[in-house]
Protein backbone atom coordinates (compact mmCIF):
# COMPACT_ATOMS: atom_id res chain seq x y z
CA UNK A 1 0.00 0.00 0.00
CA UNK A 2 1.23 3.29 -0.98
CA UNK A 3 0.98 6.50 1.57
CA UNK A 4 3.56 8.76 -1.05
CA UNK A 5 2.44 12.22 -0.24
CA UNK A 6 3.70 15.04 -2.80
CA UNK A 7 3.57 19.01 -2.38
CA UNK A 8 1.63 21.22 -4.19
CA UNK A 9 3.44 25.54 -5.39
CA UNK A 10 0.97 26.14 -3.05
CA UNK A 11 2.27 24.10 0.13
CA UNK A 12 -0.44 21.32 0.24
CA UNK A 13 0.12 18.04 0.32
CA UNK A 14 -1.32 15.56 -2.24
CA UNK A 15 -1.15 12.00 -2.28
CA UNK A 16 0.14 10.21 -5.41
CA UNK A 17 -1.96 8.31 -5.62
CA UNK A 18 -5.73 8.77 -6.81
CA UNK A 19 -8.79 6.89 -8.08
CA UNK A 20 -9.41 8.16 -11.51
CA UNK A 21 -13.64 8.21 -12.45
CA UNK A 22 -13.47 9.07 -15.82
CA UNK A 23 -15.40 6.32 -17.38
CA UNK A 24 -16.61 5.04 -14.27
CA UNK A 25 -20.05 4.25 -14.77
CA UNK A 26 -23.40 4.88 -12.73
CA UNK A 27 -24.29 1.86 -10.51
CA UNK A 28 -20.57 1.65 -9.90
CA UNK A 29 -18.87 4.57 -9.15
CA UNK A 30 -19.85 4.82 -5.72
CA UNK A 31 -19.16 1.84 -4.19
CA UNK A 32 -15.55 2.08 -6.05
CA UNK A 33 -14.95 5.10 -4.38
CA UNK A 34 -16.09 3.85 -0.74
CA UNK A 35 -13.98 1.01 -1.18
CA UNK A 36 -11.21 2.90 -2.40
CA UNK A 37 -11.42 5.05 0.65
CA UNK A 38 -12.61 2.69 3.41
CA UNK A 39 -10.37 -0.63 2.36
CA UNK A 40 -7.36 0.95 0.82
CA UNK A 41 -6.80 3.88 2.00
CA UNK A 42 -6.78 5.56 -0.92
CA UNK A 43 -6.98 9.47 -0.13
CA UNK A 44 -7.35 11.23 -3.19
CA UNK A 45 -10.12 11.02 -5.24
CA UNK A 46 -10.27 12.57 -8.96
CA UNK A 47 -13.65 13.56 -10.51
CA UNK A 48 -15.05 16.09 -13.51
CA UNK A 49 -18.24 17.39 -14.20
CA UNK A 50 -18.32 16.02 -17.64
CA UNK A 51 -17.85 12.48 -16.05
CA UNK A 52 -21.61 12.57 -15.12
CA UNK A 53 -20.82 10.73 -12.33
CA UNK A 54 -19.76 12.77 -9.25
CA UNK A 55 -23.14 12.42 -7.38
CA UNK A 56 -22.24 9.29 -7.17
CA UNK A 57 -18.72 9.76 -6.26
CA UNK A 58 -20.23 12.30 -3.51
CA UNK A 59 -22.46 9.12 -2.01
CA UNK A 60 -18.89 7.06 -2.11
CA UNK A 61 -17.23 10.04 -0.40
CA UNK A 62 -20.28 10.31 1.52
CA UNK A 63 -20.36 6.85 3.19
CA UNK A 64 -16.46 6.93 3.76
CA UNK A 65 -16.42 10.54 5.71
CA UNK A 66 -19.74 9.10 7.86
CA UNK A 67 -17.74 5.79 8.43
CA UNK A 68 -14.85 7.17 9.43
CA UNK A 69 -12.44 5.53 7.32
CA UNK A 70 -11.00 9.31 6.73
CA UNK A 71 -11.36 12.91 7.59
CA UNK A 72 -12.34 15.79 5.06
CA UNK A 73 -8.88 17.48 5.76
CA UNK A 74 -7.04 14.34 4.74
CA UNK A 75 -9.24 13.68 1.84
CA UNK A 76 -7.88 15.39 -1.57
CA UNK A 77 -10.90 15.70 -4.00
CA UNK A 78 -10.37 17.03 -7.47
CA UNK A 79 -12.82 18.26 -10.09
CA UNK A 80 -12.80 20.16 -13.07
CA UNK A 81 -14.54 22.70 -15.70
CA UNK A 82 -15.63 21.58 -18.91
CA UNK A 83 -14.65 23.60 -22.16
CA UNK A 84 -18.72 24.46 -22.77
CA UNK A 85 -18.37 25.95 -19.26
CA UNK A 86 -15.72 28.15 -20.00
CA UNK A 87 -17.40 31.35 -19.57
CA UNK A 88 -18.88 29.63 -16.19
CA UNK A 89 -16.35 28.62 -13.95
CA UNK A 90 -18.64 29.61 -10.69
CA UNK A 91 -21.29 27.91 -11.83
CA UNK A 92 -19.48 24.58 -12.86
CA UNK A 93 -17.83 24.84 -9.67
CA UNK A 94 -21.51 25.34 -7.59
CA UNK A 95 -22.86 22.36 -9.77
CA UNK A 96 -19.81 19.74 -8.82
CA UNK A 97 -20.04 21.26 -5.18
CA UNK A 98 -23.39 20.39 -5.25
CA UNK A 99 -22.62 16.87 -6.95
CA UNK A 100 -19.65 16.08 -4.42
CA UNK A 101 -21.78 17.06 -1.66
CA UNK A 102 -18.69 19.15 -0.52
CA UNK A 103 -18.42 23.13 0.32
CA UNK A 104 -14.67 22.96 -1.24
CA UNK A 105 -12.12 21.10 -3.65
CA UNK A 106 -8.70 20.37 -2.86
CA UNK A 107 -8.13 20.83 -6.89
CA UNK A 108 -10.17 22.95 -9.58
CA UNK A 109 -8.62 22.25 -12.94
CA UNK A 110 -9.08 23.62 -16.62
CA UNK A 111 -10.54 20.51 -18.39
CA UNK A 112 -9.12 20.87 -21.81
CA UNK A 113 -7.74 24.18 -23.02
CA UNK A 114 -10.53 24.30 -25.81
CA UNK A 115 -13.42 26.67 -25.40
CA UNK A 116 -17.38 25.57 -26.97
CA UNK A 117 -19.93 27.08 -27.26
CA UNK A 118 -21.78 27.82 -23.33
CA UNK A 119 -25.31 28.56 -24.58
CA UNK A 120 -25.51 25.56 -27.36
CA UNK A 121 -28.09 22.73 -28.46
CA UNK A 122 -26.27 20.37 -25.33
CA UNK A 123 -24.82 21.65 -22.39
CA UNK A 124 -21.68 19.46 -22.67
CA UNK A 125 -20.89 18.85 -26.58
CA UNK A 126 -23.13 21.20 -28.46
CA UNK A 127 -23.14 20.85 -31.75
CA UNK A 128 -23.44 23.33 -34.69
CA UNK A 129 -26.88 22.29 -37.47
CA UNK A 130 -24.27 20.47 -39.60
CA UNK A 131 -23.49 18.20 -37.10
CA UNK A 132 -19.83 19.41 -36.20
CA UNK A 133 -19.00 20.47 -32.74
CA UNK A 134 -20.04 24.19 -31.73
CA UNK A 135 -16.83 25.93 -30.94
CA UNK A 136 -16.39 28.71 -29.29
CA UNK A 137 -14.21 31.11 -31.36
CA UNK A 138 -14.60 33.80 -28.30
CA UNK A 139 -12.68 31.16 -26.16
CA UNK A 140 -9.84 32.95 -24.10
CA UNK A 141 -7.76 30.95 -21.72
CA UNK A 142 -6.28 33.36 -19.88
CA UNK A 143 -9.73 34.56 -18.78
CA UNK A 144 -11.40 31.37 -17.66
CA UNK A 145 -8.17 30.60 -15.76
CA UNK A 146 -8.29 33.82 -13.95
CA UNK A 147 -11.88 32.65 -13.31
CA UNK A 148 -10.24 29.66 -11.26
CA UNK A 149 -7.81 32.36 -9.92
CA UNK A 150 -10.91 34.01 -8.43
CA UNK A 151 -12.62 30.01 -6.99
CA UNK A 152 -9.05 30.32 -5.24
CA UNK A 153 -8.57 33.36 -3.92
CA UNK A 154 -12.45 33.03 -2.67
CA UNK A 155 -11.27 29.61 -0.51
CA UNK A 156 -13.83 27.29 -2.33
CA UNK A 157 -11.16 25.88 -4.09
CA UNK A 158 -7.38 24.44 -2.27
CA UNK A 159 -5.41 24.53 -5.72
CA UNK A 160 -6.31 25.87 -9.56
CA UNK A 161 -4.67 24.36 -11.91
CA UNK A 162 -4.97 22.84 -15.92
CA UNK A 163 -5.15 19.48 -17.98
CA UNK A 164 -3.80 18.49 -21.44
CA UNK A 165 -1.53 21.95 -21.20
CA UNK A 166 1.17 21.39 -23.95
CA UNK A 167 4.50 23.53 -23.78
CA UNK A 168 3.06 25.64 -26.14
CA UNK A 169 -0.09 26.48 -24.16
CA UNK A 170 1.60 26.95 -21.20
CA UNK A 171 4.49 29.55 -22.26
CA UNK A 172 1.01 31.27 -23.59
CA UNK A 173 -0.63 30.98 -20.59
CA UNK A 174 2.22 31.88 -17.71
CA UNK A 175 3.13 34.89 -18.18
CA UNK A 176 -0.30 36.50 -18.31
CA UNK A 177 -1.44 34.45 -15.22
CA UNK A 178 -1.25 35.49 -11.45
CA UNK A 179 -1.16 31.61 -9.81
CA UNK A 180 0.98 29.42 -11.64
CA UNK A 181 -1.38 26.03 -12.07
CA UNK A 182 -0.52 23.45 -9.07
CA UNK A 183 -0.81 20.42 -11.77
CA UNK A 184 -0.86 19.47 -15.09
CA UNK A 185 -2.80 16.52 -15.82
CA UNK A 186 -1.88 14.55 -18.31
CA UNK A 187 -1.79 10.77 -20.42
CA UNK A 188 0.83 9.79 -19.16
CA UNK A 189 2.89 6.68 -19.36
CA UNK A 190 5.64 4.72 -20.42
CA UNK A 191 4.19 4.82 -24.42
CA UNK A 192 3.67 8.66 -24.10
CA UNK A 193 6.22 9.50 -22.07
CA UNK A 194 6.40 13.09 -22.56
CA UNK A 195 10.00 14.02 -21.35
CA UNK A 196 10.02 17.33 -22.40
CA UNK A 197 6.58 18.64 -21.09
CA UNK A 198 7.48 16.55 -17.71
CA UNK A 199 10.49 18.56 -17.78
CA UNK A 200 9.05 22.08 -18.64
CA UNK A 201 6.14 21.39 -15.84
CA UNK A 202 9.04 20.36 -13.04
CA UNK A 203 10.96 23.65 -13.80
CA UNK A 204 8.02 25.97 -13.30
CA UNK A 205 6.94 24.31 -10.07
CA UNK A 206 3.90 22.47 -11.61
CA UNK A 207 3.72 18.87 -10.40
CA UNK A 208 2.08 16.33 -13.60
CA UNK A 209 -0.97 13.93 -12.56
CA UNK A 210 -0.73 11.01 -14.94
CA UNK A 211 -4.12 10.16 -16.43
CA UNK A 212 -4.67 6.88 -18.22
CA UNK A 213 -1.96 5.09 -16.91
CA UNK A 214 -2.72 1.57 -17.67
CA UNK A 215 -3.83 3.18 -21.51
CA UNK A 216 -7.04 3.57 -20.90
CA UNK A 217 -10.33 1.34 -21.11
CA UNK A 218 -9.19 -2.14 -21.04
CA UNK A 219 -6.03 -1.73 -19.66
CA UNK A 220 -4.40 -2.32 -23.21
CA UNK A 221 -0.40 -1.56 -21.98
CA UNK A 222 -1.13 -4.56 -18.83
CA UNK A 223 -0.68 -6.93 -22.29
CA UNK A 224 2.74 -5.10 -23.67
CA UNK A 225 5.47 -7.55 -23.62
CA UNK A 226 8.73 -4.79 -21.82
CA UNK A 227 5.67 -3.99 -18.85
CA UNK A 228 5.45 -7.94 -18.10
CA UNK A 229 8.98 -8.20 -18.31
CA UNK A 230 9.37 -6.21 -15.76
CA UNK A 231 6.80 -7.34 -13.52
CA UNK A 232 8.30 -10.78 -13.81
CA UNK A 233 11.91 -8.91 -12.69
CA UNK A 234 9.94 -7.12 -9.70
CA UNK A 235 7.71 -10.46 -8.86
CA UNK A 236 4.58 -8.25 -9.30
CA UNK A 237 1.95 -7.42 -11.06
CA UNK A 238 2.12 -5.10 -14.48
CA UNK A 239 -0.15 -3.16 -13.16
CA UNK A 240 1.51 -1.48 -10.53
CA UNK A 241 4.81 -1.45 -12.98
CA UNK A 242 2.94 1.04 -14.44
CA UNK A 243 1.82 2.91 -11.56
CA UNK A 244 5.12 2.61 -9.85
CA UNK A 245 6.67 4.39 -12.72
CA UNK A 246 4.98 7.82 -11.72
CA UNK A 247 5.29 7.31 -8.06
CA UNK A 248 9.02 6.12 -7.94
CA UNK A 249 9.29 9.52 -10.36
CA UNK A 250 7.52 11.79 -8.03
CA UNK A 251 4.71 11.96 -9.69
CA UNK A 252 0.59 11.55 -9.11
CA UNK A 253 -0.93 8.72 -10.67
CA UNK A 254 -4.62 8.44 -11.18
CA UNK A 255 -5.62 4.88 -11.71
CA UNK A 256 -9.41 4.46 -12.95
CA UNK A 257 -10.81 1.07 -11.55
CA UNK A 258 -14.73 -0.09 -10.28
CA UNK A 259 -13.19 -3.42 -9.07
CA UNK A 260 -12.28 -3.69 -5.92
CA UNK A 261 -9.98 -6.19 -6.53
CA UNK A 262 -8.44 -4.06 -8.91
CA UNK A 263 -8.52 -0.83 -6.47
CA UNK A 264 -6.78 -2.71 -3.95
CA UNK A 265 -3.92 -4.09 -6.00
CA UNK A 266 -3.27 -0.52 -7.68
CA UNK A 267 -2.25 0.70 -4.32
CA UNK A 268 0.44 -1.57 -4.32
CA UNK A 269 4.03 0.20 -5.01
CA UNK A 270 7.38 -1.55 -5.63
CA UNK A 271 10.26 1.26 -5.70
CA UNK A 272 11.83 1.10 -9.24
CA UNK A 273 15.18 1.26 -9.82
CA UNK A 274 16.59 4.77 -11.96
CA UNK A 275 17.87 2.47 -14.67
CA UNK A 276 14.51 0.69 -14.55
CA UNK A 277 12.57 3.89 -15.04
CA UNK A 278 14.82 5.14 -17.81
CA UNK A 279 13.75 1.95 -19.85
CA UNK A 280 10.95 2.43 -19.40
CA UNK A 281 10.54 5.68 -20.65
CA UNK A 282 13.01 4.84 -23.71
CA UNK A 283 10.27 1.79 -24.67
CA UNK A 284 8.38 4.71 -26.79
CA UNK A 285 11.95 5.37 -29.19
CA UNK A 286 11.61 1.44 -30.17
CA UNK A 287 7.92 1.04 -30.56
CA UNK A 288 6.60 4.61 -31.01
CA UNK A 289 4.14 6.94 -29.24
CA UNK A 290 1.14 5.75 -28.49
CA UNK A 291 -1.77 8.06 -27.54
CA UNK A 292 -5.01 6.28 -26.33
CA UNK A 293 -7.04 9.29 -25.71
CA UNK A 294 -7.13 11.36 -28.59
CA UNK A 295 -10.92 13.06 -29.04
CA UNK A 296 -11.27 14.17 -32.49
CA UNK A 297 -12.63 17.78 -30.91
CA UNK A 298 -9.32 18.85 -30.21
CA UNK A 299 -7.07 17.47 -32.83
CA UNK A 300 -5.08 20.43 -34.08
CA UNK A 301 -5.86 22.25 -31.21
CA UNK A 302 -3.30 21.75 -28.18
CA UNK A 303 -0.11 21.79 -29.22
CA UNK A 304 1.26 19.01 -28.48
CA UNK A 305 3.89 17.72 -30.99
CA UNK A 306 2.57 14.12 -31.49
CA UNK A 307 -1.51 15.46 -32.10
P1 LIG B 1 -11.97 -1.83 -14.24
O1 LIG B 1 -12.54 -0.50 -13.83
O2 LIG B 1 -13.02 -2.84 -14.58
O3 LIG B 1 -10.94 -2.33 -13.24
P2 LIG B 1 -6.61 3.69 -16.86
O4 LIG B 1 -6.36 3.85 -15.41
O5 LIG B 1 -5.37 3.73 -17.70
O6 LIG B 1 -7.67 4.63 -17.37
O7 LIG B 1 -7.18 2.19 -17.10
C1 LIG B 1 -8.45 1.85 -16.69
C2 LIG B 1 -8.84 0.53 -17.32
O8 LIG B 1 -8.02 -0.53 -16.83
C3 LIG B 1 -10.25 0.17 -16.96
O9 LIG B 1 -10.81 -0.55 -18.04
C4 LIG B 1 -10.08 -0.73 -15.73
O10 LIG B 1 -11.17 -1.61 -15.62
C5 LIG B 1 -8.80 -1.45 -16.05
N1 LIG B 1 -7.99 -1.76 -14.87
C6 LIG B 1 -7.76 -0.98 -13.81
N2 LIG B 1 -6.89 -1.57 -12.96
C7 LIG B 1 -6.58 -2.75 -13.49
C8 LIG B 1 -5.72 -3.84 -13.08
N3 LIG B 1 -5.04 -3.79 -11.95
N4 LIG B 1 -5.66 -4.92 -13.89
C9 LIG B 1 -6.37 -4.99 -15.03
N5 LIG B 1 -7.17 -4.00 -15.49
C10 LIG B 1 -7.28 -2.89 -14.73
Amino acid sequence: MTDIDLKLNTGATIPALGLGTWQSKPGEVAAAVEHALVHSHYRHVDAAYVYQNEGEVGQGIKKALDAGAISREKLFVTTKVFPSFHNKVEESLNESLKNLGLDYVDLFLVHWPIGFNPNGNDPLFPTKSDGTLDYDDSFDLVKMYKDLEKEYKSGRVKAIGICNASIKTLEYLLPKIDVVPAVNQIELHPYLPQNDLVKFCESRGILIEAYSPLGSAGGPLLKEPEIIELAKKHKTEPATILISYHLSSGRVVLPKSVNPKRIDSNAQFVKLSKEDLEELASIEEKRGIHRYNRPEWADGRLGFPDW
